[in-house]
């Protein structure tokens, strides 16, 4: 009697591939990392590990977010949740250009460094330029006493588990929550939101988890819309504010390992010359998440449909006009504007993951890449 199966096969626990599994250990991952980070009551945050007091907490004047690769489109999340909750200024830079542009650090500025593996060398460069700059740095990793663990002055943890194919999925989603839980502290520590808002927030944060789950219970819808794109070789993302910022998530993603060229624009740039670029049956994908820029979005989504796009929109549960402009269309549960990206992102993994795997390339190791880049 012989069974056929190694290591690896057993790690995967019946997925075919690492990514797959790790897409669907989101809804863990999002409840891990909240974990006893949310009070008993289920209205406020608590977040121990962060020393910093209050009086420190209200000397920040101003953030700056830093990242490599997938952990830097969470920073750019972690901007507009910070600013939203805080409203204090946040930058978000990519770390190999921070520290070579003299930011302006002072001991007022809060540096917020974001590495899955806590490795990254530009990242850990940078950590070292603000700490050397007198800042404050709190650090967002996957990896209990990695480099960037050790060297920063108070570390969040993401409870996403290790993650072993080389794109990110559920690190990065884990990150998003990291920064919802921040934010939420920030703002009980400021006083700038009240606390019925924070509550508010609190319980939809709770429920995300759930809501993942619904998505992924779509799975094979996602592979049709997958197949159909894989012939392609050029496609854009288009979105507004944080359903831009997903874009460039989605973007990146499907470039890593389906290799297919994409770009994420903000789609009221689209006209100031990415336009040109839109011909006949060229698909987009358009985010319309966030109910305030809606309009705006669909007025963009029928500039590229009149120049011949086949457009892919993706909406929230309920809404019921997207499906006029576009050519098809995929729902999201229903949440707030501001955790919308934590529920669009997983179909933008799932549509990367299904088209790498109708180009037969290998999902898990894709070419040129590397998991942890620790050289500059
Ligand atoms: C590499 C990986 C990316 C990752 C980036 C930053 O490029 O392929 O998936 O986002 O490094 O890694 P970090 O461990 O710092 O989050």
């Amino acid at each position: 009697f012989y069974v056929d199966w190694d290591i690896i096969t057993a790690e995967k626990a019946g997925f075919d591939h690492f990514m797959l599994k790790e897409i669907h250990e989101q809804p863990k991952a999002y409840r891990d990392t909240m974990g006893s980070r949310i009070d008993e009551s289920g209205t406020k945050v608590i977040l121990n590990e962060v020393k910093m007091t209050a009086e420190q907490v209200k000397s920040i004047q101003q953030v700056h977010i830093i990242a490599c690769g997938t952990a830097y489109h969470a920073g750019l999340v972690g901007k507009s949740i910070i600013e939203k909750l805080a409203r204090i200024p946040v930058e978000t830079d990519v770390a190999s250009e921070y520290r070579y542009r003299s930011p302006i650090i002072t001991p007022n500025t809060l540096v917020i460094v974001v590495s899955q593996s806590g490795e990254t060398a530009d990242t850990l460069a940078a950590l070292r330029e603000a700490k050397r700059c007198g800042a404050h740095v709190v650090a967002i990793t996957n990896v209990v006493g990695s480099s960037v663990a050790r060297e920063a002055d108070d570390v969040i943890v993401t409870w996403a588990g290790p993650e072993i194919a080389v794109a990110s999925t559920k690190a990065y989603t884990s990150q998003l929550i990291a920064f919802y839980l921040f934010g939420l502290y920030l703002a009980q520590t400021l006083g700038s939101q009240d606390g019925e808002y924070i509550a508010s927030v609190v319980t939809e944060l709770k429920e995300l988890p759930a809501k993942v789950e619904q998505i992924l219970e779509q799975g094979e819808a996602f592979k049709d819309w997958a197949e159909q794109v894989a012939s392609h070789n050029n496609l854009f993302f288009i979105g507004r504010g944080l359903d831009y910022a997903v874009a460039l998530e989605g973007s990146l993603k499907l470039k890593e390992i389906s290799y297919i060229h994409s770009e994420a624009y903000p789609a009221g740039e689209l006209k100031h010359g990415t336009l040109a670029l839109i011909e006949e049956g060229i698909p987009v994908i358009a985010l319309a998440t966030q109910d305030d820029l809606f309009e705006k979005t669909v007025s963009n989504i029928k500039e590229v449909k009149a120049r011949g796009a086949y457009v892919f929109g993706l909406h929230s549960e309920g809404e019921t006009e997207l499906v006029k402009a576009v050519d098809q269309v995929f729902s999201i549960p229903n949440t707030l504007p501001l955790l919308s990206p934590a529920l669009s992102v997983i179909p933008l993994q799932l549509l990367a993951y299904y088209a790498s795997l109708a180009r037969g390339n290998d999902v898990d190791k894709p070419r040129n890449l590397a998991k942890s880049v620790t050289v500059e």
